[in-house]
């Protein structure tokens, strides 16, 4: 009999991915994907660790499920992902019904250890070396991630996949869980890497998202060269199909020069660049061990400017760090104020068991303190978008059509309808406009008569005669 699977995914790019890869192989052994958990023989939580609150979210998630499981002992929950990988048997003492317990970089056993449940062999549990668990190698080997099975069905649209070229990250700033969740920096070779997009442009893929914990360290040597991400970048656009790339996240110390001119010489390469810088106070980046200073990022945004036409730069923010004076955080939002980033994540800083801060550090900054500065951030940080926004009045910008938007969706608009469809530029700008779902997955070009924030509203540009008309596609 057909199994059904229910997956729930949070956090980041990675566990996307990552879920896309489980169901993609769980498909492949005769699994149906159900609508909801009440309709599913397998229920799995892909968890995310970075912050307390989404462990906590996926911890209330599972308490829901105890009574559930009472009225269905056949059902298998399942807890994948860093939250599995860094609370390991803490997962079955927090929640005893769970029945499986998976790191990231042990996805590929999930269809073995469903079998072995289903056997009758009790709760099964597979998580990676911890990082002094032993030779580097077997740590490695250990935190490989199975990543040639793609799924387009999985995708949020078919036409766009994110694509890993490392797994991993070695910079273990001090705030950070990821180095342990997700084990050891370990480029993927090159020719692993083509092989995959030529699959995903075969499959209709038109934009690939490149995808790592600091994405532009990546390295790859073998037999006595080195593949950087530039060099990465100079192959994947030789594919045919593939008409857009964009790479995320990028450590600022590696912006090397001949990234920025790989992304302003490849037109498939988006000139969007996301480099987090996380704060503003040198002494907030020693303490979180981040090697670089403010005037090391200013001087890397200038050669970002210098040599990339109109690029978008974003960043993220932890406020609230342990020790941040009022001084440290003017520091952030002067910094927020002199870089105008198209637009930036921020975070309140929440001390992670395990690593470097929790162990040297208080989280001294009282809540309500961390909530102040976050809203004062993201209000300058919106005030900037905003204007950054207006400049595109009146313009026309290319957009990759996405789907639907979300108005649009929750309204139920008949696919057959001019519906309100939603895309993105280059720039990863978010665009709104009315158009004839047929567009989904083309890039058009829209002109925009009005914006908001962080969204650009406009109509379809349809080029007729020789003559230029805006019309609804
Ligand atoms: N607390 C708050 N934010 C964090 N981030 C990473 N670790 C923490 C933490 N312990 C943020 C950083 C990173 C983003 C993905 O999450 O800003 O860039
Ligand atoms: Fe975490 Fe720093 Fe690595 Fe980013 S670079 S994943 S913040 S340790």
């Amino acid at each position: 009999m057909t199994k059904r699977l229910y997956i729930e995914t949070v956090g980041c790019q990675m566990n996307v991915l990552d879920s896309e890869m489980v169901v993609a192989d769980l498909r492949k052994r005769g699994y149906e994907l159900a609508r909801d958990l009440a309709a599913a023989d397998v229920i799995l939580f892909n968890t995310c660790s970075v912050r307390e609150q989404a462990e906590n979210k996926t911890y209330s998630a599972l308490g829901r499920l105890r009574s559930f499981k009472k009225q269905h002992p056949d059902k298998v929950i399942g807890v994948i992902g860093c939250m599995a990988q860094k609370d390991q048997q803490l997962v079955f003492s927090r929640a005893p019904y769970v029945d499986l317990v998976v790191g990231p970089g042990q996805l590929a056993r999930i269809p073995e250890l469903l079998d072995d449940i289903a056997g009758g062999k009790g709760p099964q549990i597979a998580v990676s070396l911890g990082r002094k668990d032993g030779p580097t190698a077997d740590i490695k080997r250990s935190h490989e991630t199975f990543d040639p099975l793609r799924d387009p069905t999985m995708r949020p649209t078919p036409f766009q996949a994110y694509l890993r070229i490392q797994i991993g990250c070695d910079k273990f700033c001090t705030y950070c869980i990821v180095p342990t969740t997700r084990g050891p920096e370990q480029g993927r070779p090159p020719e692993q890497i083509i092989a995959e997009a030529r699959v995903l442009a075969d499959q209709g893929c038109k934009e690939i998202t490149l995808i790592g914990q600091t994405v532009n360290s990546y390295k790859y040597s073998s037999g006595g060269t080195t593949t950087r991400l530039s060099d990465l970048l100079v192959s994947l656009s030789q594919i045919d199909g593939i008409q857009r790339l964009k790479f995320v996240t990028n450590y600022p110390k590696d912006m090397t020069d001949d990234l920025l001119t790989a992304v302003r010489d490849l037109p498939k390469c988006s000139p969007y660049l996301h480099v987090p810088v996380q704060s503003g106070s040198n002494e907030i980046l020693a303490r979180m061990k981040r090697g670089y200073t403010v005037e090391d990022y200013r001087e890397m945004l200038d050669r970002i400017r210098a040599t990339i036409p109109d690029p978008a730069v974003t960043s993220d923010f932890i406020v609230g760090f342990c020790g941040e004076t009022e001084d440290d955080f003017q520091k952030t939002y002067d910094l927020v104020a002199e870089c105008r980033f198209k637009n930036s994540f921020i975070f309140k800083y929440s001390e992670r068991p395990g690593t470097k801060d929790a162990e040297l550090y208080a989280d001294d900054v009282p809540f309500e303190v961390k909530n102040r500065r976050n809203n004062e951030l993201l209000e300058l940080q919106n005030r900037i978008s905003e204007q950054d926004s207006q400049r595109f009045l009146g313009e026309r910008v290319e957009v990759l059509v996405e789907g639907p938007s979300d108005r649009a969706r929750h309204r139920g608009e008949d696919a057959g309808d001019i519906v309100q469809l939603t895309g993105r530029t280059p720039c990863d700008r978010i665009v709104v406009f009315d158009g004839n779902p047929r567009l989904i997955g083309e890039i058009i070009s829209v002109a925009i008569y009005e914006v908001s924030p962080h969204t650009l509203f406009g109509a379809v540009v349809t080029q007729e005669a020789g003559q230029t008309l805006l019309s609804v596609g």
